[in-house]
């Protein structure tokens, strides 16, 4: 049984295609579309799920949209209602275009489907799963814990049709949802509002926000509980809506928002100050507290000792490290794609073992490594000599190197303090490169920080790096026993990894102190000693697991710094071609495509372009 899974029309379109339950192919159309959180239907998205899977529409069981549009529409036409002004003289005229939009879905879905297989019969085969139950099953059914054992559920994100916060219990191939929170009190709605009010935008600039709130002080967070949210003791939340303006879809924040916390919000590219840094730490502190009391209540209620997570704020790595140090659940997975594209996943997953019976017999799903994400790599690949066509299609010149070759070319770059492009195999789905479309770099030294977030990805320079370490060595570099493959969660680098700061360094302040000798890995370690981890075993990435052993032979260093192959703004290449252009317009000195290595220098300058011009900044 084939089934097709759909995210779209809000952002972060997606596909992906599960094959008797098993993940077959994943994707998010920015990739191929290349307009990053790209919300149309995802049609290279869809392509590409039937071509890996060689079939054509009419081949597919079920299509299953993640949400349910009249649900939705229903939610949006009553706050639209409840805040709209009095004495409108025409009912359909005054109803802004989105909530037309969200009514007409399910005939944009037939439209754009049909495309794909004039001959598929919508009749009884076009699903629609709830939004929170979508994200629920991308949590469990690919987790390890699925069909061994039963876990906690608990999704979080802006908002869905309704729900915002969802709490279920996974059982065998069963799924059955506890408890929700309803629209318009939402933790991701609430970290957005805190992302908009620092200058960043809603939606993408989320990760600044966390990345922010090392540098900054708590001390707003006692305000933030006694006037903008009501938090109880099992996590469940209030939200006074004096303060926000997101129900009539305009603005998150308000003016008495920004005179509550005594400053207006900060103009995008505006100076960031310490006061925006003590607000993200602030807001970053009651997420933490609320995310770690939901999970505590959901143990005590299900008595699970596995939780697993998706939605929006599942992203959030410093409150998952948090949940799972807190120990209510003995053991965490997050779904690595928690965010909407996700929902394409979870729909299809939804729609195997909840609508059409799930496997023949227990136990029927088999994973790959740990879980059955297969490491995240559902994206598109290229064959070798496909890598080699496309380059030279594009006036690349390269070196083809045997597999040995390859990785010492390439360690002994890094050990120069080169940059690499890393380019093989299946692309990620969900948000984060991990080491298969990814710039790699030496974390040893401070200045690569910089120089990274500079010169290659033309990004703001307080936002930190995140390390991949092989999963074998990450208790000897990190606070931190297990597996992390998603970088999905923070720990400190480990205390004799540390380094005392001299007094010149101990000087430093504000966004300077992320220049400082922290650790050994500086370039990967944040202010406060924390990293976001990825762990990185031999078996779901073979040769990212070998170069790190190579990198570590030459340098007794088993840590790599890992950021997206992009720059800001853009999504992650896709292609060969994608990788050559991004190679080009930034400062990458080396680019490894399959088996094809290039150096920059042995480039047609004239092939060099403004990169960053073409991309606008998130
Ligand atoms: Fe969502």
């Amino acid at each position: 049984m084939r089934i097709l899974g759909i995210s779209a029309f809000y952002h972060d379109s997606a596909a992906a295609l599960v094959r008797d339950g098993q993940i077959v192919a994943a994707a998010q159309e920015e990739r191929f579309s290349r307009r990053k959180h790209d919300a149309r239907f995802p049609r290279h998205a869809v392509s590409y799920c039937l071509e890996r899977e060689g079939v054509p529409l009419e081949a597919i069981d079920y299509v299953v949209f993640y949400e349910k549009p009249f649900l939705k529409f229903e939610r949006l036409l009553e706050t639209y209602l409840a805040f709209a002004p009095h004495g409108l003289r025409s009912f359909a005229m005054a109803l802004p275009l989105w909530i037309r939009e969200k009514l007409f879905q399910r005939k944009l879905l037939r439209n754009a489907l049909r495309g794909f297989g004039p001959g598929f019969d919508f009749e009884g085969r076009l699903l629609f799963a709830e939004h929170h139950l979508s994200h629920a099953a991308s949590a469990y059914y690919p987790s390890p814990f699925a069909m061994n054992q039963a876990a906690a559920v608990l999704t979080m994100d802006g908002v869905g049709e309704w729900a915002t916060t969802s709490a279920a219990m996974g059982r065998g191939n069963r799924l059955e949802v506890l408890r929700e929170i309803h629209f318009p009190h939402s933790l991701g709605l609430f970290y957005s509002a805190f992302t908009y009010y620092a200058g960043f935008r809603v939606n993408s600039g989320e990760y600044k926000l966390m990345g922010l709130a090392p540098y900054g002080d708590p001390k707003y967070a006692g305000l933030i509980r006694d006037r903008l949210i009501d938090v109880k003791e099992d996590g469940s939340f209030h939200l006074d809506l004096d303060y926000f303006d997101y129900c009539t879809g305009l603005a998150m924040t308000n003016r008495r928002f920004e005179e509550l916390l005594g400053a207006p919000r900060r103009p995008a590219e505006g100076k960031l100050t310490q006061h925006y840094a003590d607000v993200a730490a602030s807001a970053q502190a009651v997420v933490d507290e609320i995310v770690v009391r939901l999970a505590r209540s959901l143990a005590a209620e299900t008595g699970a000792e596995a939780l697993c997570m998706a939605g929006g704020v599942a992203l959030n790595c410093v409150a998952n490290a948090k949940v799972l140090r807190d120990g209510a659940f003995r053991r965490l997975w997050i779904q690595p794609a928690a965010g909407d594209a996700g929902g394409a996943l979870g729909a299809a997953l939804a729609g195997f073992h909840l609508y059409a019976g799930g496997p023949d017999r227990p136990g029927g799903l088999s994973y790959c490594g740990s879980d059955g994400m297969q490491g995240a790599f559902l994206g598109p690949d290229f064959a070798q000599p496909e890598i080699e066509q496309r380059l030279r299609n594009v006036g690349a010149r390269f070196t083809v190197l045997p597999e040995e070759a390859l990785l010492d070319s390439c360690a002994a770059a890094l050990d120069r303090q080169q940059v690499l492009g890393w380019f093989q195999g299946r692309m990620e789905f969900g948000p984060r490169a991990l080491g298969n479309r990814s710039i790699l770099a030496d974390p040893r030294q401070a200045a690569m920080q910089s120089e990274l977030n500079l010169k290659v990805k033309f990004r703001e320079s307080f936002r930190p790096f995140a390390p991949a370490v092989l999963r074998e060595d990450v208790s000897d570099w990190f606070e931190f026993e297990g597996d992390s493959p998603y970088m999905l969660l923070v720990a400190g680098v480990a205390e004799r990894r540390r380094r005392p700061l001299t007094e010149d360094e101990r000087a430093l302040k504000g966004f300077d102190a992320l220049r400082a000798m922290r650790s050994e890995v500086p370039a990967v370690t944040h202010v406060d000693y924390s990293a976001r981890l990825q762990t990185v075993d031999r078996e779901t990435n073979p040769r990212f697991h070998a170069l790190l052993s190579r990198f570590k032979q030459r340098t007794g260093c088993p840590v790599l710094v890992n950021t997206s192959f992009n720059i800001r703004g853009e999504p992650i290449v896709c292609t060969p071609e994608d990788a050559f252009r991004c190679f080009m317009g930034t400062r990458i000195d080396w680019l490894a495509i399959g088996d094809c290595l290039l150096r920059k220098e042995e480039q047609d300058a004239s092939l060099q372009s403004n990169y960053a011009a073409t991309v606008a900044p998130d």
